[in-house]
């Protein structure tokens, strides 16, 4: 009888959950190269503040979500979501995963902690739909700059950063001639080339008309689509031969190794040579993609709950001390990215970050297509594969074609 009575008792405990493991399943893509350390040191002060809680950090390698988005989107599909995971502000989050009602509104949550007016209006927008919000965004980066190895830029003779294409294409020549990769080029995933691509289209179209792509005002069937494309032809000229066997870090590692002269990357890049040892400003400078210096592209990368998340709970715990000003200062300073939240500790940021933090704030912002924000998946894929093509074909007849059937395909303007 005793026997029996325990038994029962260990049963209903177990049933109640009073056995199961207190965990928090988070999930991402940041693996390494410069990504891994701020998730690492979110992850240590999480500790510190719930050590009853074990935290499983899944992540899937590769640039840019490149594999770890497809296998999100199997697990949330066949019902065995994480707790959380890193989803980009946009249509990655909305079209993706919102519309399909695989969410949980955070609205209440977030009005609750006092978070409502602690975010950018515009960063917030993109991470709601039909007036909730669906998560909590932990940074924002910037998509359109270039990344140089100062000591080449000295020995090539540039003392004033190029602002326009001319002038940029001057000392490429420069680099080149030098005996150097003058642009280094990473596209083994392909997300790299189209990052470039739209940061090219961000220059011809300017951020009015390129934001307007996206709700139908503007026609991509413009001489915009075209001027990008022969702009972006002639920069392949510049790039490594091995580029499609190369991943982002490699192409940002040929620059921090003195091989090559720059990079277009967002600023994770940034965060990547900070731990490869250089100091911003002295070893390595930036500046916006040519002819984009008024515009800001958007790459925000947000955690939101999963409906049928295990541990929703400690799923909250995690939310909310994402959003708080403490987590944001540990985890930007260290990936290369600004604080989503408007009080962040700006003496906390390099010199970088500050440039950064102040284009934010007085710049036209642009969402990314190639991080999610802009359009669909089904979009930045297409983009993707055009412009992996096109690296290798050069038809720019068949490219803008592409585009524009993507682009049709998705409902966009394309009279
Ligand atoms: C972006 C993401 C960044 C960084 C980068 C390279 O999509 O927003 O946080 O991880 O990919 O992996």
């Amino acid at each position: 009888m005793r026997k029996l009575v325990v038994t029962v008792l260990v049963v209903l405990l177990f049933s109640v959950g009073a056995f199961a493991a207190n965990e928090l399943e988070i999930f991402s893509w940041w693996t390494g190269g410069g990504e891994e350390e701020g998730l690492l040191a979110l992850i240590d002060e999480f500790n510190e503040q719930y050590p009853d809680i074990e935290v499983i950090n899944a992540t899937v390698a590769g640039g840019a979500g490149s594999n770890a988005k497809a296998v999100l989107k199997t697990r949330m599909l066949g019902g065995n979501p994480p707790d959380s995971f890193q989803v980009h502000a946009g249509q990655e989050l909305i079209a993706t995963y919102v519309v399909t009602g695989k969410m949980e509104p955070l609205t209440d949550l977030l009005k609750k902690w006092g978070y409502m007016d602690k975010f950018p209006k515009d960063i917030m927008n993109i991470c709601s739909y039909e007036g909730e919000v669906y998560s909590i965004p932990v940074n924002v980066h910037r998509g359109n700059v270039v990344f140089y190895n100062k000591k080449i830029a000295e020995e090539i003779g540039m003392e004033t950063e190029p602002s326009t294409w001319e002038e940029f294409f001057h000392y490429l020549d420069k680099a080149q001639d030098a005996g150097y990769t003058a642009l280094s080029m990473g596209d083994k995933n392909k997300w790299t080339a189209a990052h470039l691509f739209e940061d090219v289209m961000l220059s011809q179209y300017g951020a009015y008309k390129y934001n307007k792509l996206w709700n139908g005002e503007q026609s991509f069937n413009s001489p915009q689509l075209t001027w990008a494309l022969e702009t972006f032809d002639k920069l392949i000229d510049y790039f490594n031969k091995d580029h499609s066997s190369l991943t982002w870090q490699d192409a940002s590692r040929l620059v921090f190794d003195d091989k090559a002269f720059c990079n277009v990357m967002g600023d994770w890049a940034e965060g990547y040579f900070k731990t490869m040892g250089w100091t911003p400003g002295e070893d390595f400078g930036w500046f916006a993609v040519p002819e984009t210096g008024n515009s800001f592209m958007i790459v925000s990368d947000t955690f939101g709950l999963p409906k049928g998340a295990p541990n929703p709970e400690n799923a909250k715990k995690w939310l909310k001390f994402l959003g708080t000003r403490k987590a944001q200062d540990i985890f930007n300073p260290i990936k290369g990215s600004i604080p989503a939240r408007v009080d962040a500790d700006k003496s906390l940021y390099d010199p970088y970050l500050t440039w950064a933090m102040n284009d934010f704030s007085n710049l036209a912002l642009s969402p990314s297509i190639a991080h999610g924000s802009a359009a669909p998946g089904s979009f930045s894929g297409a983009l993707n594969d055009t412009i992996n093509s096109f690296v290798s074909n050069r038809n720019i007849e068949d490219a803008r074609q592409s585009i524009l059937w993507s682009a049709e395909d998705i409902g966009l303007d394309v009279e």
